[in-house]
């Protein structure tokens, strides 16, 4: 029988699900955490969802060449419509962007059900991920991780209807993370820094206030 063997993105991610989880990965693509979840006897039972066509082909392809057909079930839909059929614990979304992993929490209520867990991985805009859930959601934790030299961030989070207020280096960067500072956390604040820095020459160079950007990047190098 067929193994997966997960990247240290997926790993990372696949490891805030909790054990005897029903876990749901929406966007699922090659079905590969729901795949390695149940392999491993983390969970008893996985949803593996997607919008497209492709995406669900590949996934139940993968499905029966490891034998899992009995404890995965495929499903085609947009984001989390109709999850709650299925009744999940731990919900995945990993590898899309920050907006469209928003806009997908956005249209669910079934997200604010005591006892379900979010684990998002999003490739871009972190901040406006984060901004989304200061309305309501209780980070627990956050995960940095570097794979193939790329930089991501896993946020793990629990709706609790409590408002938070966020610093802009909080945004980008997780407070959970600020506090940790684990080694890889340095790296992703020098790669935000010299960004700012980069968006600070630009502004220079254009004639535009740079007020703004000069504050955040003192906020950021205080931090350190
Ligand atoms: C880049 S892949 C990520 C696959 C996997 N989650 C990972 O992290 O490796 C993004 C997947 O999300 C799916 N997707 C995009 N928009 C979606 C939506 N609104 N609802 C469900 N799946 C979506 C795509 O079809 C694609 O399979």
């Amino acid at each position: 029988m067929r193994e997966i063997t997960l990247s240290k993105r997926l790993s990372a991610a696949a490891s805030l699900v909790r054990s005897g989880a029903i876990c749901a990965d929406i966007g699922t693509d090659h079905a590969y955490i729901p795949i390695s979840l149940v392999s491993e006897n983390r969970v008893t039972h996985a949803i593996a969802s997607d919008v497209n066509e492709g995406p669900i082909r590949i996934a139940k392809e993968n499905i029966k060449s490891c034998g899992l057909e009995d404890k995965i079930t495929v499903t085609v839909a947009n984001g989390l419509d109709g999850i709650e059929k299925y009744s999940p614990t731990d919900i995945l979304i990993c590898g899309m962007g920050g907006e469209l992993i928003v806009k997908i929490l956005n249209a669910s209520e079934y997200i604010k059900k005591q006892g379900v867990r979010l684990i998002l991985q999003p490739m871009t805009s972190v901040k406006e991920l984060r901004e989304y859930l200061k309305n309501g959601f209780n980070i627990i934790e956050e995960i940095i991780v570097l794979d193939s030299n790329k930089l991501y961030q896993i946020i793990c989070a629990e709706y609790d209807g409590n408002k938070r207020e966020y610093t802009d280096a909080e945004l980008e960067l997780g407070k959970i993370n600020i506090a940790k500072k684990e080694p890889l956390f340095y790296e992703l604040h020098k790669r935000l820094v010299e960004k700012r820095k980069k968006r600070l020459n630009g502004l220079m160079e254009g004639g535009y206030p740079t007020e703004c950007v000069e504050t955040e990047i003192k906020e950021l190098e205080s931090i350190i």
